[in-house]
């Protein structure tokens, strides 16, 4: 397992071989130029002392230092520079393929996940991986070049002091393994907890109107307080397992030196070292500290990348929604939609939220579907959406079982209002235009006049390009609803769904959408969530729902004369009026979500990333 992590991870880092080994090429002139240094010393040395026959003239000396520290600097520089090159792209790679993944996802993952740790797995943990992907590599090469360097040089000047080295290298290992295994726990941790805290401020940032009519502050205060505090402790905790193996090395190395030093002094004449290359050692082998000491803390680096590779690639290998598989329809669907005895339920253990349901519906009706809130209307629409597709039964549109043609065209054929419509962080025109980035200006200006909504759009500072804040801030609840009434309108399929939103819109924005949908539904198979009786009347077919359960069919002529919900809510402002305790909490609900969704997709995290 750890073994294919890591060849995955080096693949997206070989992606970029030309950038790569030139950076290592960087670090190898870099480690020369060190080795180098060294010897200049004792060439120097061997000169003032006069030991050497052949030693070099000062000005050869003096032209060998230049020489060295602009080998080094470039050296640094270009290995630096192009490693940290492909470490971005690395990063830049992954949170590209993460979003593609993420992307394709079905509706289930997103009903599940937190919206906080998704954004955390973006930005943070991704950058994690470099340490893996590029920084291990980097300081393998840079390191590695030096101590083998050195080592050699070692060798060299003096094989039998050398040696002595060799017996503390086994030590080192040892801690580097012990210290690995705790510090790969510890990361493991610092994600998840790092995402609660992204989650917390996320949420406090969007959720300030609740937080404040519920005077929550203080339990967002300790809410965050718990994941911040979490955090310092699993931090605290690595930083106190990554400085401790620093300096037990450079006491290793130092006891090393020390024993080095005795054995070379006692034994000189036996040595036979000239002064020089005693100097020359002893520098030589006081350069291994930081080699070594950069070489035992590559495998934190690589521990903490792993931890975060394991959770990037899990994502990524998440199973998407096979969107371009299935029946190609080429022509555009006509809209006879029937809903054969479907069953569902969110969860596997949960109870169904839909029981045999069968709806029929030809093309070109209008059906409405009423009832209290929970009762199953907006999970009926989202099966006709294919958000989920483990229901049981069969739903057909045009005689084509929509498990079996492909999510593209299915979506394609159908315009869909949801109850929390998320508007961009875009212009007015944009939002309208969403998806669809071929249609002309005047289509979208069509489109919002059939919308009822050219009027107020012409009265904002910059008409139609206006950018509307954060999930459409600078809206009414209606104008809103307006915007996205006229982009499903600018779709032009055969199928519209509109999902009323369950909050109490004024007469004058309720008659509006009214007359809105009204026009919109002309020619097209309509579905509509609807709440207010004035919307229903005129449907062909109103389907009543009672916990998921279709109770009463028929027209507003028929049904009232019926006994049952239909009728027991007639002089009622509002269909789901007598439940006015869950409209309220219904009510609050979706404004968490709309807030969240478009938290999401307004990529506030941009701000973050930077
Ligand atoms: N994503 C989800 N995951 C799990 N359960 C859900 C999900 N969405 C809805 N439910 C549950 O399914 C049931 C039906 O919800 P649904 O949204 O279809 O009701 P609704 O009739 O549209 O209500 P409203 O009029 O308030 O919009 C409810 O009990 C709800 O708690
Ligand atoms: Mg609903």
């Amino acid at each position: 397992m750890k073994k294919s992590l890591y060849s995955r991870l080096i693949g997206y880092t070989l992606k970029y071989k030309g950038l790569f080994f030139l950076s290592i090429g960087g670090f190898l002139l870099f480690a020369v130029a060190d080795i180098s240094a060294v010897e200049w010393l004792k060439q120097v040395i061997a000169y003032i002392n006069e030991t050497s026959t052949n030693s070099f003239n000062p000005l050869y000396l003096a032209v060998f230092l230049g020489v060295i520290a602009v080998i080094r600097g470039i050296g640094f520089y270009v290995g630096n520079y192009f490693m940290a090159n492909v470490g971005l792209k690395v990063v830049h790679n992954l949170r590209r393929d993460l979003i593609k993944s993420l992307l394709y996802q079905p509706m289930s993952f997103f009903d599940q996940a937190s919206k906080g740790e998704i954004v955390n797995r973006i930005i943070f943990t991704t950058n994690q991986i470099t340490g893996a992907a590029t920084n291990a590599l980097k300081i393998i090469a840079k390191e590695g070049f030096l101590l083998i360097g050195l080592f050699v040089y070692l060798l060299y000047l003096s094989w039998k002091l050398t040696l002595v080295i060799l017996v503390i290298a086994p030590l080192i290992a040892v801690i580097v393994a012990i210290a690995g295994k705790r510090l790969r726990r510890v990361a493991r941790k610092i994600q998840d907890v790092m995402g609660q805290v992204t989650q917390v401020s996320n949420e406090i940032a969007l959720g300030a109107k609740e937080i404040k009519s519920f005077s929550n502050e203080s339990g967002e205060e300790k809410r965050f307080e718990e994941a911040n505090d979490e955090n310092l402790k699993q931090n605290l905790k690595m930083e106190s397992t990554g400085n401790l193996t620093t300096p037990l090395i450079q006491i290793f190395v130092a006891f090393a030196l020390a024993a080095m030093s005795y054995l070379a002094l006692t034994n000189l004449e036996e040595l036979n070292l000239p002064s020089e290359s005693f100097v020359a050692f002893f520098t030589a082998a006081g350069l291994m500290a930081r080699p070594i000491r950069q070489l035992s803390s590559l495998n934190a680096v690589i521990q903490r990348g792993l931890a975060a590779a394991e959770d990037i690639f899990s994502a990524i290998d998440r199973a998407p929604e096979k969107y371009n598989e299935g029946l190609e329809i080429n022509k555009d669907l006509e809209g006879d939609v029937s809903i054969e005895d479907v069953s569902f339920s969110y969860s596997e253990e949960g109870d169904p939220v839909l029981k045999n349901i069968s709806i029929n519906v030809n093309k070109g009706e209008t059906i409405a579907l009423v009832g209290k809130s929970g009762s199953g209307k907006s999970t009926i629409v989202n099966l006709l959406n294919r958000f989920y597709d483990n229901y049981e039964g069969k739903i057909k549109i045009d005689g084509y079982d929509i498990k079996k043609v492909k999510l593209k065209d299915l979506r394609r054929s159908i315009s869909f209002v949801s109850q929390d419509p998320t508007l961009f962080n875009d212009t007015v025109k944009n939002n309208i235009a969403y998806g669809m980035p071929e249609v002309t200006d005047t289509a979208v200006f069509q489109a919002a006049r059939e919308a009822n909504a050219y009027e107020f759009i012409m009265a904002l500072p910059e008409g139609f390009d206006t950018v509307i804040g954060d999930s459409g801030d600078l809206l009414s609840g209606g104008e809103k609803q307006r915007v996205a009434i006229a982009r499903a309108l600018l779709k032009q399929s055969s199928i519209l769904i509109f999902d009323e939103a369950t909050s109490a819109l004024d007469n004058e924005s309720e008659k509006e959408i009214q007359s809105a949908i009204e026009k919109a539904s002309k020619n097209k198979t309509t579905f509509v969530i609807a709440h207010r009786l004035s919307t229903v009347e005129k449907a062909d077919k109103i389907c009543v729902l009672e916990n998921g359960e279709i109770t009463q069919t028929g027209t507003h002529e028929e049904l009232i004369k019926e006994e049952g919900l239909y009728h027991t809510l007639q002089g009622k402002p509002e269909l789901t009026d007598e439940i006015k305790i869950e409209e309220v909490v219904d009510d609050f609900v979706p404004t968490i979500i709309n807030e969240e969704t478009s938290f999401w997709n307004e990529m506030n995290f941009r701000n973050i990333a930077l």
